[in-house]
């Protein structure tokens, strides 16, 4: 018989830019209200970086608080992943500059792109790569500057995201919270659902994406709406069977942070009272990868979960991808 030795989270920390932006404040430059935005999305304010501040150096506040919390010295971690959709530049990734600003040793280090589903992915990744037993302590990141690659002219995207950035170190000896199942999954069907269209291979940069705004993030909401409550409901059901478990055993769901009323459509649709999903949306609004160790990391520091407690994540985004896991703690 095969026993599963489960990675545990050692420490988990977070980072919200100190600039804070109300739905007010935005509604004096974008066409918007605070009316509109706080009844369709649930969003009362947002964080921003600075100027100065690009996705590494929310990484790195995280990433420092993760490793105090965790007890655990810089130069004991062997493996670093940063999810994230906002990287420093296209190449080397953010992984590699954050390596270099945390002072660690020259250890493996790579990014990973499933945009507000990241983070999850990450986890599950990072879990493999220790299952090997070739890596002792992982730093995973999810860290987003979405400010970088907003269109300030777009009022239909431009009001719902903010930036962020979640830690945790992972290991599969000492003592936290175990990450007991992951379940991953993607359709790549219509990238353009949810996407930033230039910049890449298919569409390289030039004066006409500049003048067309194609650097931009580019969303069909209401498309992204449908299909989030669809798959999170799914994703939760198929990650909860394959454990043999019950929603009843739940005790906490946190959710992806996008908007207020998919995390209702999904309470409704897995008859889970609201008061089991943990939101902090109205704060930070959509901050992609950095969204759930956001609000896992507050749930945390507000004692939300106890002793054997199981944690259910689910995230949903661009890809399309979703991912669910679950923490018993
Ligand atoms: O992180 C990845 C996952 N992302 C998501 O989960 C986002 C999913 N989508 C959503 O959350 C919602 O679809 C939105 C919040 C983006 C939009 O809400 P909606 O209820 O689907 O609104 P809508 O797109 O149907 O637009 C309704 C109206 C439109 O006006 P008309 O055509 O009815 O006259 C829009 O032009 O609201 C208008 N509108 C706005 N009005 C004021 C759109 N954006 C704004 C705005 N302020 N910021």
């Amino acid at each position: 018989m095969v026993t599963e030795k489960y990675t545990r989270i050692l420490g988990i920390g977070a980072y919200g830019p100190s600039r804070v932006v109300t739905n007010e404040q935005l509604s004096q430059t974008v066409d918007t209200s605070d009316e509109w935005i706080r009844s369709r999305t649930g969003i009362l304010e947002r964080r921003f970086g600075s100027d100065e501040q690009s996705t590494s150096d929310l990484a790195l506040e995280a990433a420092q608080k993760a490793l105090a919390h965790a007890g655990v010295l810089p130069d004991e971690i062997d493996l670093v992943l940063v999810a994230t959709i906002t990287p420093d530049m296209a190449f080397p990734s953010t992984a590699c500059v954050l390596q270099h600003k945390l002072g660690l040793r020259k250890v493996a280090c790579f990014d990973l792109e499933a945009a507000c589903s990241g983070f999850l992915y990450a986890l599950d990744v990072a879990d493999s790569m220790l299952a090997s037993g070739r890596y002792k302590k992982a730093l995973v990141v999810g860290a987003e500057k979405m400010s970088s690659i907003m269109d300030w002219e777009d009022r239909t995207t431009c009001v719902l995201f903010g930036d962020g950035a979640g830690a945790a170190v992972l290991s599969k000896e000492g003592e936290g919270p175990a990450l007991v199942g992951f379940y991953c999954g993607a359709d790549g069907s219509n990238p353009s659902l949810l996407c930033q269209p230039a910049g890449g291979s298919a569409l390289p940069a030039s004066s006409e994406t500049l003048s067309s705004r194609k650097h931009f993030l580019k969303m069909n909401g209401r498309e992204i709406f449908k299909s989030a409550v669809r798959v999170m409901e799914s994703s939760c059901r198929t990650l909860l069977e394959e454990h043999n478990l019950e929603l009843s055993d739940v005790s906490l769901i946190i959710p992806h942070q996008a908007n207020m009323r998919i995390v209702e459509s999904l309470s409704q649709r897995l008859e889970v009272p609201m008061n089991k999903f943990y939101c902090n949306l109205e704060r930070y609004g959509n901050t992609s990868a950095a969204s759930i160790p956001l609000a896992l990391n507050e749930a945390v520091q507000k004692k939300a979960l106890s002793d054997g407690d199981l944690c259910l994540l689910v995230a949903f985004g661009a890809g399309l991808t979703w991912s669910s896991t679950i923490v018993r703690f």
